[in-house]
Parts: C-alpha cells; sequence; structure tokens
C-alpha cells in the first residue's frame, strides 16, 4: 500500500504570509481599507509603487532620451523655457514638452516660480555624474537583449550584445573592446570606489593589488588617500597596456606597477599584503569564482587580507534592488552571479580563507563589501 507524503507543515510567518496575500489580493477588502486613512496611506504607497514597477520601460525610455539630447546639462545653473529647451534638443516644441512632462513626472525636472523648467533632485545628481549617464547609454543594448525576457531565461543564445560588450566573458580582449569597458568602467566607477574606501581604510596594510582593476581608478584614490600605500594592478594584457598609458604621468605612477596576465592561465603578483576585488567577482559563475578565489588564495600569504567590494544581495531596500537589477543584466551579460555576502563567503571557505567579514556600506545600492584573512 502506498502511503502518502504529508505536506511539511507551513511555519507562523508562512501562514501570516498566505493570510495577508488573500486579503490583498481581495478588491472589497482594498476598497475598504481606503475608507480608513492610515490604510489609505499604504494601499495608495503600494498602489503607486506597482505602477512604477509596470511604468518602468517607459521610464528608463524618458530618462535614456533626456540624457541623449542632453537635457540636464542644458539646465545646469540655470532655468530655461521649454521653447529655448526645444531648440538646445532640436525637436519640435510639443515634442519637448511632452518630454519635459514626462520627466517632470518621474522627479528629473521641475517648474521655477516663474514657469521656467530647472533640475529636480534626480536630474541634479544626473547633470554631474557621468557615470550613471553612461550606464543609461549602455542600457539601450543590454535592454534589446532583455526585450524578450521569456526567451533569454528560457534558451539564452551563447552570444548577447551585452557580452560582446564585456568581451571577456568570450575569452579574448583586443585593445579596443577593453578600452571600450574600461571607460564604461571608469566613469561608473567613483561611487563604488568612495563605498569601498570608506569602509575599509587600508592604513594598516603597506601594498595594495587590484586584481581586475581595469583603468586603475581604485588604485588612483587609494593611492591618493594613503600616500605611503604602494601599488599594484593586474588585469588582461589588453587592459594593462590601457591603464598603464593612462596613468604613465599620473601623481601615483612612481609607486605603481603594472602587470598583464589572466589570474585564470597566470600567477598573481604575490608581493601585497592586501588585495582587491572590486566589480570582478560578480561576473563570473561559481566554478569561475571558486577558481579567481584559489588562485588569490594562492598568491597570499598567511596574515594577508583580500576584500570584495561589488553590488551584493541584502535585506536592505537597496541590495534588494541590487539583486533583482543584477540577476537579469548578468542573465543578459551570459555569465556570472550576483551574491549575498553568505554566498561569497561559501566560495571563500572553499577556497581555504578564514576570518570572513562583512563590512557595512553607507549606500548598499551602490556596493556591498566583504574581506576575508588567508
Ligand atoms: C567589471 S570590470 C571591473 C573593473 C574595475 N575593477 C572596476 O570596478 O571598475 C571587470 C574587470 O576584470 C577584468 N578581467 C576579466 N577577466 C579577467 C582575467 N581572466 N584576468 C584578469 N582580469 C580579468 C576585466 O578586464 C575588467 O577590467
Amino acid at each position: 500500500m502506498s502511503r502518502k507524503a504529508t505536506p511539511p507543515r507551513a511555519s507562523l510567518a508562512d501562514r501570516i504570509r498566505a493570510w495577508r496575500n488573500r486579503m490583498i489580493a481581495d478588491p472589497a477588502f482594498r476598497r475598504r481599507a481606503r475608507n480608513w486613512p492610515v490604510l489609505r496611506q499604504i494601499t495608495n504607497r503600494r498602489a503607486n509603487e506597482l505602477f512604477a514597477l509596470t511604468a518602468g520601460f517607459v521610464n528608463s525610455q524618458v530618462l535614456l532620451a533626456c540624457v541623449e539630447l542632453d537635457l540636464f546639462t542644458a539646465l545646469d545653473g540655470e532655468p530655461k523655457d521649454t521653447a529655448a529647451l526645444a531648440r538646445h534638443m532640436r525637436l519640435t516644441g510639443d515634442a519637448a514638452d511632452r518630454l519635459l512632462r514626462a520627466a517632470e513626472g518621474i522627479g528629473l525636472v521641475t517648474h521655477t516660480n516663474d514657469g521656467r523648467w530647472t533640475l529636480d533632485d534626480h536630474g541634479a545628481v544626473l547633470a554631474h555624474d557621468a557615470g550613471i549617464s553612461a550606464m543609461i547609454r549602455h542600457h539601450a543594448a543590454v535592454y534589446r537583449d532583455l526585450a524578450d525576457p521569456v526567451a533569454l531565461l528560457r534558451d539564452p543564445p551563447a552570444e548577447t550584445e551585452t557580452s560582446r560588450f564585456w568581451s571577456y566573458v568570450g575569452g579574448t580582449v583586443g585593445a579596443e573592446d577593453g578600452a571600450a569597458y574600461s571607460e564604461l568602467m571608469r566613469v561608473s566607477q567613483t561611487m563604488v570606489i568612495q563605498e569601498v574606501l570608506d569602509a575599509y581604510p587600508m592604513d594598516k596594510h603597506g601594498r595594495l593589488l587590484d586584481i581586475g582593476g581595469g583603468s586603475g581608478a581604485f588604485v588612483t584614490a587609494a593611492g591618493e588617500r594613503w600616500p605611503d600605500l604602494t601599488l599594484s594592478l593586474f588585469d588582461l594584457p589588453a587592459v594593462a597596456e590601457t591603464a598603464r598609458q593612462r596613468l604613465a604621468d599620473s601623481a601615483i605612477a612612481d609607486r605603481l606597477t603594472i602587470h598583464g596576465g589572466s589570474f585564470f592561465d597566470d600567477p598573481l603578483p604575490r608581493d601585497a599584503d592586501c588585495y582587491a576585488l572590486i566589480r570582478v567577482l560578480y561576473d563570473h559563475d561559481d566554478p569561475a569564482a571558486l577558481r579567481i578565489l584559489s588562485a588569490i588564495h594562492q598568491a597570499m600569504d598567511p596574515g594577508d587580507t583580500l576584500i570584495i567590494g561589488e553590488p551584493m544581495a541584502g535585506d536592505t531596500p537597496g541590495a534588494r534592488q541590487v539583486a533583482a537589477y543584477f540577476t537579469l543584466y548578468l542573465l543578459a551579460m551570459r555569465s556570472g552571479r550576483c551574491r549575498a555576502p553568505d554566498d561569497i563567503f561559501a566560495l571563500l571557505r572553499a577556497a581555504g580563507f578564514r576570518h570572513m567579514r562583512q563590512h557595512a556600506t553607507r549606500m548598499p545600492v551602490v556596493a556591498g563589501l566583504v574581506s576575508a584573512r588567508k
């Protein structure tokens, strides 16, 4: 006689969640809730959030149009009327008016008292942050890969526009490809660098090696903050050459050594006491990530430290958004995982590391940080 398997008993939290979902799904409950001021506030907030989710693509396209048409720079410092902005953006008055109203709706621009247009909070940031604008432009290609998300999930192609852009995903990086993605990384790295260096002061270290260091923005910033720190950068030969040319006359040039090579095939330099992986590990699936960490572990001496700074999944609102974004972005890129600190700890442990720690960053939407010692 076959026995029926008994389903596992739901926890109290799961039963409360199920009851809550039944209530929220009931239109009559939502109608009644709107009659009570506190519940009305909550229902309205939730409705607004759901609308923003549903309209996400339209909002991104408004943002892209504003960046492409140079709207934020045009408004930086001086309000302008619709006709002047239409001329600047080379749009008809009606088209400019539509774009400005849409941009107003999502907090990019607003009106002055005399009826002209000026920057709202998000627009004011965008007018001065080349990194976010570069990412918004780059999204045009990523969103083409994501245009049919079900097809991408069910049957992802071997190659996408995003994987071609990050040419190291396919294994070969020529000088031009390396320069293209290194430039995007360089301009988008400022906030990541600040988060990492604020959360992990390097005054206790003598030599920093930045692995996958790209164009050298991280070693430059660390070297400027700690003038006694000796610096090295390791990246693929074509990228290392670009960094060498960029930094040849920089203020840190006499303290910096640049190594070209692959962390999959070549031994890593061994002369650092702090090793950094900034926005590198999440590019790689678990087996490749483990190979990178094992190679670093092998290069390190006992007591040396590895820091890993990159967008990480977690429980804060910023980290949850990061996880949603990078989970799909990395699927489009055909490589990598957005990991929580615990996932990274598991990989570090498997590579032989001990003494692992999470360091709080002030803006988890920009980067999380963990460290480990050999
Ligand atoms: C997403 S970028 C991050 C660059 C920089 N750390 C930053 O945060 O801007 C990843 C970096 O890893 C480098 N990289 C990829 N595969 C590599 C390999 N096999 N060996 C060494 N570096 C590699 C890339 O060239 C690139 O500079």
